[in-house]
């Protein structure tokens, strides 16, 4: 409204009526993009010890050599580069699988971020201090995320009121996006096209404070107080 030199509420909402580009501008405004890498340890915890290593398993036995994750919504990267963290520190020497990731964001000063991949230290205290050591080089005050696990991600620009990236996946994260800012609606929209992209078989995580709208999902709790999913192999 101080930009536009409007008075009130009323006659923004008379502009808004009266411009059409401006809903772009205001839906820009309205986006929460606080995250931190390792957010909600129990949910990484769970996702390195249980979930991939069926998820390899299951690949594996149908000759698959490529683990495919999408982190929707991955704010500044902070999502994508801890799955890819987990990967090289953890999984890594356990199979011979590859993985890949594909990262996307309504918000394009997000993905630049995180194509930059500087961080302050509060983004990255939650990380254990070895993978800290290993993952990032220190400038100043600021924490550049390393070359060799940068590479690993693909940062798309994109809504997920309307898109999705190509392909099928192993494992979504959707967390602290859609399953509390949109309507029930668009949350049973969005959620058929996120089911629509996973293998059978494959895992959902949403956010731990969330729950997936009633009645309308395929999906069975797989853990379920880290909020994680699992579409029917059948499925
Ligand atoms: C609160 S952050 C959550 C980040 C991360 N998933 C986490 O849990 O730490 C929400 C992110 O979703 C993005 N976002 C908001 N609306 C979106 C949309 N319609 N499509 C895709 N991303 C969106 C925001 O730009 C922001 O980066």
């Amino acid at each position: 409204m101080e930009a536009l030199q409007l008075r009130n509420v009323a006659a923004y909402c008379s502009f808004l009526e009266d411009n059409e580009a401006e809903w772009l501008v205001l839906d820009g405004m309205c986006r929460v993009t606080i995250s931190r890498f390792y957010r909600d340890r129990s949910v990484y915890e769970v996702l390195s010890n249980k979930v991939l290593p069926e998820l390899i398993q299951q690949a594996e036995e149908i000759g698959d050599k490529i683990i495919r994750f999408w982190s929707a919504g991955c704010a500044s990267g902070e999502e994508p580069y801890t799955l890819a963290m987990i990967w090289d520190y953890v999984i890594k020497d356990k199979t011979s699988n590859e993985f890949s990731i594909v990262a996307t964001d309504a918000d394009n000063v997000m993905i630049e971020r995180a194509k930059n991949g500087c961080y302050s230290p509060s983004s990255i205290k939650n990380l254990p201090e070895e993978w800290l050591k290993n993952g990032f080089t220190k400038k100043g005050s600021s924490y550049y995320i390393k070359p060799e696990l940068k590479k690993h991600v693909r940062f798309v620009h994109q809504d997920i009121r309307d898109a999705a990236p190509e392909g099928k996946y192993n494992l979504i994260l959707c967390r602290n996006l859609v399953f509390t800012y949109f309507s029930e609606e668009l949350q049973k929209e969005v959620l058929k096209r996120i089911e629509s992209r996973l293998y059978p078989g494959g895992a959902l995580v949403i956010g731990i404070h969330e729950n997936l709208p009633e009645g309308s999902a395929t999906l069975t709790d797989w853990f379920a107080k880290e909020k994680i999913y699992r579409k029917p192999t059948d499925g």
